[in-house]
């Protein structure tokens, strides 16, 4: 299958004052293929977060790019030109809903301007008036109250907010979005609106596919198609939804998936224990599979040797076990 934008063997570190290195992407390799959504999981400060900003080149210092590729129709886009990244790329091929987004908006403007100032960005030619009707048409094609334009961003619900920024962010037809806990922080019936929008945008071709990131792994039960697992700035399982969900193997997922409250009533009884420890310092994390300190299946090997990748049929696992 191909595939709309891999990361190949990405390695991104944090480089603090004095030499300090957060290994928050640590040699990872994931493809996002057409008309899905993939939906990436895993404890907070796994590397979720800099994994999406390296995706969608939004990253800054001192987030730095040590080693590996992003990859869009066989270019490597972190050796393009800033500047080509800014007229070919960023709103138009890629686009991101970053964590936070919500709450990051300029509270003095409306929402109106925020259009204007995002679209001029793109196309400095392009008129006031053009990019309000733009973003218009769009809000009522999708059912969305178009008086959200007059709006300040404070006097919009948090569902509304998210909805018009993922609006917002997908007017110039990206053919990826990576949306970074777009649900987070919202109520269960917000969180539903947000997924639908999302689903829609997919279901009328105006992106092609999703990233989802969330640290809520039973929230992707109702919208991945493919689910990948990070654990310490690494991967540990991907695969299809099913598989992660109703078969996890590795036994990070495993304790993710019993550790949280989740609707079916067979996987509830199936529950393991709560995960033991705490996830690994990202300055010095374990040798070896990263997560042995806390893994109740710890083999003599685990300490000694990082796991290689295992693939079978569609999912690939990370375990010595596998
Ligand atoms: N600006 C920064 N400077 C230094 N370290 C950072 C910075 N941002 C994140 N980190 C560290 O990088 C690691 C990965 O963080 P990241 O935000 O990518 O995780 P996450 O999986 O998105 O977490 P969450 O679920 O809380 O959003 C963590 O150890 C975090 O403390
Ligand atoms: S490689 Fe070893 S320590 Fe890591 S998850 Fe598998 S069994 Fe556990
Ligand atoms: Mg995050």
């Amino acid at each position: 299958m191909g595939n709309l934008l891999k990361a190949q063997n990405l390695r991104a570190y944090y480089r603090l004052v004095g030499g300090t290195k957060i290994r928050a992407v640590d040699g990872v390799t994931l493809e996002l293929h057409p008309n899905e959504v993939l939906g990436i999981a895993g404890e907070s400060g796994c590397g979720k977060s800099t994994l999406a900003a390296v995706m969608s080149l939004t990253h800054n210092p001192p987030l730095r790019v040590l080693d590996g590729q992003v990859v869009a129709n066989g270019n490597n886009l972190l050796a393009m030109h800033p500047e080509q990244v800014r007229q070919k790329i960023k709103g138009t091929y890629i686009s991101v809903v970053p964590q936070g987004a919500m709450n990051a908006l300029n509270p003095t403007q409306r929402v109106r301007n925020l259009v204007i100032d995002m679209l001029q960005e793109h196309f400095p030619e392009m008129k006031k008036s053009q990019a309000v009707d733009l973003a218009r048409t769009r809000l009522e094609e999708l059912s969305l109250p178009v008086r959200v334009l007059d709006s300040y961003p404070h006097e919009l619900s948090g569902g509304m907010k998210q909805r018009t920024i993922i609006v917002l962010s997908t007017l110039l037809d990206p053919k990826v979005l990576i949306a970074d806990e777009p649900t987070s922080a919202l109520d269960v019936s917000s969180q539903r609106t947000v997924i639908r929008l999302l689903l829609t945008l997919l279901g009328e071709g105006i992106i092609t596919s999703i990233a989802f990131i969330t640290h809520e792994l039973p929230l992707l039960r109702q919208v991945a198609d493919r689910i990948a697992i990070m654990y310490a700035g690494k991967l540990v399982e991907v695969g299809s939804m099913e598989d992660i969900i109703f078969s996890p193997q590795h036994p990070y997922t495993r304790a993710l998936m019993g550790s949280m409250l989740v609707p079916e009533k067979h996987v509830r009884e199936q529950r393991i224990e709560a995960i033991p420890g705490v996830p690994p310092d990202l300055k010095n994390p374990p040798i070896g599979c990263r997560f042995h300190p806390r893994c109740p299946q710890r083999q003599v090997i685990c300490p000694r040797e990082e796991p290689l990748p295992k693939t079978v049929g569609d999912r690939t696992t990370w375990c010595w076990l596998i």
